[in-house]
């Protein structure tokens, strides 16, 4: 593919393997469908949605942290109803054996499946159409019976003597916090309404894992469950809607690539569902839900477990079971609505140059720091003194003596870095380097003396 055919999604693609963000998962081996791997600079991007999340978290006075565990008693996943019905509707293709859901076909020929539905009525619905629904890696019309697929990923756990056990990887990080909630109550520390919020690794067989890291079978959550009165659940739900949309603005996503989806069918734990949907370069489509999960899994939870979950109200003295307000992003849905809000194209020099324009707050590296050349001991000697001093008083900055100062400046501008630093002959005479601007390509000639307060100050 020329690189004036590939679509925006191949580039980010290709950029983000080249530059060290994001490889395919277990690649030497031809990859692993659904799973992809962090470089470095993919691990620093990472950080910085993981830091700006629980900034925005630790802005509400009434906020725990949890880190609880992905093995977890099979019995969390009968009680959520994960077991039963987290579910999605899988068909395969005779012809070609691609494995397809079925709800994607219907929905490509503008027919809502309900997640509700019985396999049955699934099948019913699938046959009324079947004859307009071709197979879009063949384009054959063969298919076969639709069978729900639970989603839950499993593994066994065992010693000798005894036969292994079946056991699901947590599908959600939700239940941990569930789980959990009567622990962090009892500490004393919080009362409702308070929220826990946690970031952790998920699992999910999804049947047709797809676009890049949009749709994965390893992914990340950053979940907050908020544990409120049921009469100040709805209000509670408003607040936080608003509040989650202005959280994507302030990390750099600009308002028209963000909408509000209103769900038609609600999944089984749900109350009210609305997504924040980005425009990604295949379409628009969720990056997080908003949730309103009513009592639903503290009541579950209490009936499985024998556990009591319920408060006391501190004017009525009555008990009842807080409803939760749950608000619940993908990490690496962020990372890649990230990824696509920075990429850009543009001329500089008469040259043409690819160009991430991150934010500061999301760029991997945020200084630069290059000899003007690396086989004069005295330009080198000076610019690394230069990188250690700023090392200590910047986050992420590199070093960078690869190649001519062209390909640097175009390595660097490919990675995001929004200032390089030069220093060149005129360092040595009188103690300044050239910052050059990722974006404008404009070069300013700074004291040393101050380098580190003016990087700061446009940082
Ligand atoms: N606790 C609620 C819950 O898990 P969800 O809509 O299934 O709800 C929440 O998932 C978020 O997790 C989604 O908005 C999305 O950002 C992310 N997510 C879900 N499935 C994913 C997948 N297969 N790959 C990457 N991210 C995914």
């Amino acid at each position: 593919m020329t690189s004036d055919t590939a679509t925006k999604m191949d580039k980010i693609v290709s950029l983000a393997k080249r530059r060290g963000f994001v490889y395919q998962g277990s690649e030497i081996y031809g990859g692993f469908a659904g799973t992809y791997d962090l470089g470095p600079h993919g691990v620093a991007l990472r950080r910085n949605i993981v830091d700006a999340w629980t900034c925005a978290m630790q802005e509400h006075e009434s906020m725990a942290f949890l880190d609880s565990s992905i093995f977890t008693a099979p019995e969390v996943w009968e009680a959520s109803g994960h077991v039963s019905g987290f579910n999605d509707p899988l068909v395969v293709c005779h012809s070609c054996h691609s494995r397809l859901r079925a709800d994607h076909l219907l929905e490509s020929i503008h027919v809502q499946a309900d997640e509700k539905m019985s396999e049955t009525a699934l099948n019913d619905l699938f046959d009324a159409h079947r004859k307009k629904l071709a197979c879009p890696a063949c384009g054959e019309k063969n298919f076969g019976k639709v069978v729900q697929k639970n989603l839950l990923a499993t593994s066994t756990l065992g010693s000798f003597g005894e036969e292994d056990k079946k056991i699901y990887l947590r599908g959600e990080t939700a239940q941990g916090i569930f789980i959990n909630f009567k622990n962090v109550l009892d500490s004393g520390s919080y009362s409702i309404p308070f929220g826990i919020a946690q970031i952790g690794k998920v699992f999910r067989n999804e049947i047709s894992p797809r676009q890049f890291l949009f749709r994965k079978r390893e992914f990340e959550q950053m979940e907050m469950q908020y544990f409120v009165h049921p009469k100040k659940a709805h209000k509670a739900y408003e607040e936080w809607r608003k509040e989650r949309m202005i959280y994507y603005e302030k990390i750099g996503i600009v308002k028209e690539n963000l909408r509000w989806k209103q769900h038609e069918h609600l999944v089984f734990y749900a109350r009210d569902a609305w997504d924040i949907q980005y425009k990604y370069p295949f379409g628009w489509d969720e990056l997080e839900g908003v949730h309103n999960r009513g009592d639903y899994d503290l009541t579950q939870h209490q009936k499985f477990s024998g556990v009591d979950f319920s408060v006391t109200d501190e004017e009525t003295k009555e008990r009842y079971i807080p409803n939760v307000v749950e608000t619940s992003a993908g990490l690496d849905r962020t990372m890649l609505a990230v990824l696509s809000e920075a990429y850009d194209e543009d001329e500089m020099n008469g040259e043409k140059r690819v160009v991430m324009r991150f934010t500061p707050r999301m760029a991997p590296i945020k200084v630069a720091v290059f000899p003007l050349l690396r086989n004069k001991p005295e330009l080198v000697k000076k610019a690394r003194k230069v990188y250690k001093s700023l090392r200590k008083k910047i986050p992420a900055v590199a070093w960078d003596d690869n190649g001519n100062i062209g390909k640097r400046y175009r390595r660097q501008d490919e990675i995001g870095t929004p200032y390089c630093i030069t220093v060149d002959f005129q360092t040595l005479e009188d103690n300044t380097v050239t910052v050059r601007d990722r974006d404008t390509g404009k070069q300013e000639r700074v004291s040393v003396k101050g380098l580190a307060r003016v990087l700061q100050k446009k940082i």
